[in-house]
């Protein structure tokens, strides 16, 4: 399993974009986080399909499109097409979850499912023949710069736990409120893939990515 962070562009400052995304890939974050809000599943709107066809020429990094979107099977050709190597979906915004894992598998890149904070995690078992990457959110999506949920921790263990008992290697991607100092309890729980934001683009874009290199490295 590899450990990766994966720094989430909501928190940059989007006047120095170009020069904050080199900063952070010169510091060895293979993972760059991309948030798109529409408004309606929650309530932030961030950006989306210009961005992303902007920044993939830009960066090598693997594109990790986290789709708080209502309806998002709708956008998956889209964002396959601006360049974007993972896609992640909410459960809690599908009508369809398996059509929508599917329609992303068959554009030929890998899928994420994600769940809310209150959505109990075993509704991810039937998703674990199809997913690469379960991502559970630690907060309340919708913004950056929000608290650890504490019991979040428990919930790791548990999906971490469902994911052995089903034969797959599928990645653990953990997002919210993630600092240096509860990065190793959300890599414990068994989280492998980190996603900061506020803990990355706010300082010293460099240090702060190479300080979460640092604590994964332990777990190589
Ligand atoms: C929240 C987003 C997160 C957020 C992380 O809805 O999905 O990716 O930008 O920001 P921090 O790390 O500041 O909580
Ligand atoms: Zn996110």
């Amino acid at each position: 399993m590899k450990y990766k962070v994966a720094p989430s562009i909501l928190s940059a400052d989007f006047t120095q974009l170009g020069n904050q995304i080199r900063e952070i890939e010169e510091a060895g974050a293979e993972y760059l986080h991309f948030d798109v809000m529409d408004g309606m599943f929650v309530p932030n709107i961030s950006f989306g399909i210009p961005v992303m066809k902007s920044i993939r020429s830009a960066t090598g990094q693997v594109m990790d499109a986290h789709l708080m979107v209502q309806d998002p099977i709708r956008y998956v050709d889209a964002f396959k097409e601006a360049g974007a190597d993972l896609i992640t979906v909410h459960f809690e915004a599908c009508p369809d979850v398996r059509a929508c894992l599917e329609k992303i598998k068959e554009a030929g890149i890998k899928a994420g499912l994600s769940i809310c904070p209150a959505t109990p995690v075993e509704v991810v078992k039937e998703y674990l023949d199809i997913v690469d990457m379960i991502l559970v959110m630690s907060v309340v999506p919708g913004a950056g710069g929000q608290a650890f949920i504490p019991e979040s921790l428990d919930r790791i263990k548990e999906v971490r736990e469902m994911i052995a008992q089903s034969g797959r290697e599928i990645d653990i991607q953990v997002d919210g409120g993630i600092k240096v100092s509860n990065a190793k309890d959300v890599l414990d729980a068994g989280a492998n893939i980190l996603v900061a934001g506020s803990a990355i683009f706010k300082g010293d874009l460099a240090k702060n990515t190479k300080d979460f290199l640092e604590i994964m490295k332990d777990y190589e």
